[in-house]
């Protein structure tokens, strides 16, 4: 049955399909209907319009919306959600004043969750992901992709991995999953982890077909650019397409190699130089900011405002983790980049909706208010409207969440 939302204040993020990924200027833009409605048939935006044009067809349930703005539902296209605890005590001693690397020497960072997660169960991980995942699409987010990486062994990577593919099986969103087994050295014997990552760990991912991505944390005192090479290479054998860290506390040529390498996106930027911005000029790679990572591990913002002025794409993600980054709320990622990077509302929106989708290859799909896209969106609280997302930060702008044209509810205990 087709159901009718009538008398939305404003329908935002409207475009035809078969538009691109947006570049600089385009960004400021954000299409919106004042006054719509919008049908929704077999949990696809079937069509929409302004009030003045609607004619009522007696098929359908009409949900009156009371002058509510409507908006899709945000793409977070980078997170680390599957992991096995919080490290609230490393985020003291970050208080206290250790830095991020002083912590990860001090036996806290990545390989702290990995000790945690390779004792723990799929079924126990899997419930704590699904837990953390209600929670996130409770609170806008309506496609995600998920990172391995806290397994640093065959066994616990290809279990992280299986996590992520429950989750898409149990949950009603689009889900991608990255292996990111190169996201430290589990010991010092680098070379024998890099051989049991290539020669093991990836033909099984392969024959399970467990991940869409591969990802490589390439920074001094993790992977060395030659070693990301090395993965992204043998990558491209099992059909995997990078999604990188790199730039995130020094830039060591990481963006180059990830361009050559035909990186969808290469993430984190918080260090970029005027000659990395002109090979993204010259690339399809897009360019990925995580300012909740910025903002809790007090490092740099990548340099957004000179991004979208160069002319480039911008896509913003929560980088959910337990580590640099333990929020996914979107919402937040977008104040965080208005009021820290000088984005507009509207550039932050973009950024978090409409090219986000294109960061996970899903812009036939989510994104925006399209014809023949899922239903996902969001419907706002009274009075709110697009400035609200960056300008209440911290505070919940959001009513409810439908997902697939299905009211999604939180869970309960
Ligand atoms: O994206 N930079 C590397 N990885 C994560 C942090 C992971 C952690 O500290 O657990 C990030 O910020
Ligand atoms: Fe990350």
């Amino acid at each position: 049955m087709t159901k009718t939302f009538i008398n939305i204040g404003r329908l935002i993020q409207v475009r035809e399909s078969g538009t691109n990924i947006l570049r600089g200027a385009m960004m400021a833009d954000v299409p919106t209907i004042e006054n719509a409605w919008m049908a929704v048939e077999n949990g696809l935006i079937s069509s929409y319009g302004s009030m003045d044009d609607f004619a009522e067809s007696p098929a359908t349930e009409i949900i009156d919306l009371n002058g509510r703005m409507v908006c899709p539902t945000f793409v977070d296209s980078h997170t680390h959600l599957v992991f096995a605890e919080d490290r609230d005590e490393e985020f003291v001693m970050k208080i206290k004043g250790m830095d991020y690397q002083s912590i990860a020497e001090a036996g806290g960072g990545i390989l702290n969750s990995a000790r945690k997660l390779q004792k723990m169960s799929l079924s126990e991980l899997t419930e704590r992901a699904s837990l953390r995942l209600q929670e996130a699409i409770g609170s806008g987010t309506g496609a995600i992709e998920i990172k391995s990486g806290y397994g640093l062994s065959m066994e616990a990577e290809i279990k992280m991995l299986q996590v992520v593919n429950q989750l898409a099986q149990q949950f009603p969103i689009p889900i991608k999953a990255t292996f990111l087994g190169a996201h430290a050295f589990p010991d010092k014997d680098k070379e024998k982890y890099m051989s049991s990552l290539i020669q093991e760990m990836l033909p099984e991912i392969y024959s399970q077909q467990l991940a869409d991505y591969i990802d490589c944390f390439c920074e001094e005192g993790y992977y060395t650019v030659e070693q990301m090479s090395r993965i992204l290479e043998a990558g491209e054998k099992f059909d995997l397409r990078a999604k990188v860290h790199v730039n995130q506390f020094n830039s060591i040529g990481g963006i180059e190699k990830a361009i050559e390498y035909n990186a969808l996106t290469v993430d984190h930027l918080e260090v970029l130089s005027e000659s990395e911005i002109n090979l993204l000029k010259d690339s399809d790679t897009i360019p990925v900011a995580l300012p909740g990572c910025s903002f809790f591990i007090r490092i740099p913002y990548t340099p957004g405002r000179k991004i979208i002025d160069s002319g480039l794409p911008l896509v913003i993600a929560s980088d959910f983790n337990p580590g640099s980054a333990p929020s996914f709320n979107l919402s937040l990622a977008n104040s965080l980049a208005a009021v820290n990077m000088g984005l507009l509302p509207e550039e932050a929106f973009n950024a978090t909706t409409y090219n986000a989708a294109y960061a996970l290859e899903l812009e036939n799909e989510v994104g925006s208010i399209t014809e023949g896209k899922r239903a996902n969106f969001i419907v706002a609280k009274a009075g709110k409207n697009l400035n609200s997302i960056s300008y209440n930060f911290g505070v919940d702008w959001i009513d409810r969440v439908y997902i697939n044209g299905e009211l999604f509810s939180k869970p309960t205990i």
